[in-house]
């Protein structure tokens, strides 16, 4: 069937995920039109929406005929660009983005995050009995905020002492959470965190360490040391990359384990393993919606052709459910094995916290599944308000004890 007679809501408009139950609506592009064409609106211009596993996998794998840097999220490709283009990690491509890559990368191995990943242990611990003892809490506020600003931090190597002013800025700097956010004081808040990390900069480049900032103070890139800018655009892309999107994939995964009792069980009995519950939870929340391209050639994705010029939205929520690729994608099991879901990305900018991501969403999965015994939702919660991130910035819950818990799987 033509694209035309599939009545596609404006993508761009953050109301439209408010407003609408997605699912029936990606499944019907994906059938008939997986390589639709999105007109223009007041948001920008026109833009190609993929929904297919195949084809959102293609374009990822081709970054020669498409590039990151004139924006990967719709809201930059639509205003024209990213500021960030050809510095910040996300935003570049070729030598340097391979480069840069490869730097950062030192901080983000397994055995470089070892001490990382105990204290997201611990915090998640603590934070789980904590809430068990009072019995109810906003899962999302109370605890999955915490764990991935905390965590970055930590791997940030940010001091003690300034965490607390740190951690607030960044709240309030990062508000998708409300639908017309106070921007003013986020801009502001933007603006000290800046000038935060240029202060913790100098000091890395007297004293450095281990963590990524110590490796960029320190560091040639393309034979040129990196200017400050470039740092303090990356730590900050580091802390946006990694907060709302751990953030709301434990979210989700409360809500996905509460509406599927047989699932939780499964997941509290040790009939899957937290490994693979965390893949489904991942593929299930797909926390971020798309991510984008724009071409550099004239190439076919699908039966169509893609333009030199042209803006692509790569929809990560719409493949993730692609019943070409997952059988019975509406079926959330996190037995689920094959679990290729796309929610990290593929490609040359596959996440590069993706390990870290991981470490975040198992270590709630398994405090969850050791110390709570019976998960109820109080209330309706809150859903975000984004055209980019799916997911809930509250989640009200009663949390009972388990009984045998800490004993049956102690520390
Ligand atoms: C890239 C998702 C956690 C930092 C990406 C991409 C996706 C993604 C889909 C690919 C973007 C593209 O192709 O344009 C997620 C999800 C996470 C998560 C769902 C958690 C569940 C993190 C964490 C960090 C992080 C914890 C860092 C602390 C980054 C960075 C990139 C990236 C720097 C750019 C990589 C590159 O361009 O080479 N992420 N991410 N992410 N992510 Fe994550």
């Amino acid at each position: 069937m033509p694209s035309h007679e599939i009545a596609v809501p404006n993508l761009a408009d953050p109301k439209t995920y408010a407003d609408h139950d997605m699912t029936e609506i990606w499944r019907r592009l994906r059938a008939e039109d997986p390589v639709h064409r999105h007109p223009e609106s007041e948001y920008g211009p026109g833009f190609w929406v993929v929904t297919r596993y195949q084809d959102v996998s293609q374009v990822l794998r081709d970054d020669k005929s498409f590039t990151s840097e004139r924006g990967n999220v719709l809201a930059t490709m639509l205003q024209g660009g990213d500021t960030g283009a050809g510095r910040m990690l996300a935003v570049t491509d070729g030598p340097r983005h391979t480069e840069l890559r490869r730097l950062l990368l030192q901080a983000f191995a397994p055995r470089a995050l070892a001490g990382v990943t105990l204290r997201v242990r611990q915090s998640v611990r603590r934070l789980l009995t904590e809430a068990v003892e009072r019995g109810e809490c906003d899962f999302a506020q109370d605890i999955a905020s915490v764990i991935p600003l905390e965590t970055i931090c930590d791997l940030l190597a940010v001091p003690v002492a300034d965490r607390q002013e740190v951690l607030k800025l960044t709240k309030s700097a990062l508000a998708s959470d409300y639908e017309s956010p106070g921007a003013d004081m986020d801009r502001m808040a933007r603006g000290e965190i800046l000038l935060y990390f240029s202060d913790l900069l100098k000091e890395r480049r007297k004293r450095p360490g281990t963590d990524p900032i110590s490796l960029m103070a320190n560091a040639e890139v393309q034979g040129e040391r990196l200017s400050e800018e470039d740092i303090i655009l990356n730590c900050y892309s580091l802390i946006m990359g990694g907060d709302e999107t751990s953030r709301l994939s434990m979210i989700g995964a409360v809500r996905a384990l509460v509406e599927n009792p047989a699932q939780w069980l499964a997941l509290k009995n040790g009939d899957v393993t937290v490994e693979s519950a965390g893949e489904e939870v991942l593929r299930w929340t797909t926390p971020t919606m798309h991510f984008g391209r724009t071409a550099t050639a004239d190439v076919k994705v699908g039966e169509r052709v893609i333009a030199a010029g042209d803006l692509v939205t790569l929809w990560f929520t719409a493949a993730n459910r692609d019943e070409a690729a997952f059988p019975d994608p509406d079926r959330f099991d996190l037995a689920r094995s094959p679990n290729k879901h796309l929610s990290l990305g593929y490609g040359r900018h596959f996440c590069l916290g993706a390990y870290l991501g991981r470490v975040e969403i198992n270590a709630m999965l398994d405090g969850l599944r050791t110390f709570a015994g019976d998960i109820e939702l109080t209330g309706p919660g809150r859903r975000i308000y984004s055209n980019f991130l799916s997911g809930m910035s509250s989640l009200p819950i009663a949390l009972k004890a388990d009984p045998a818990g800490p004993s049956r799987r102690p520390e």
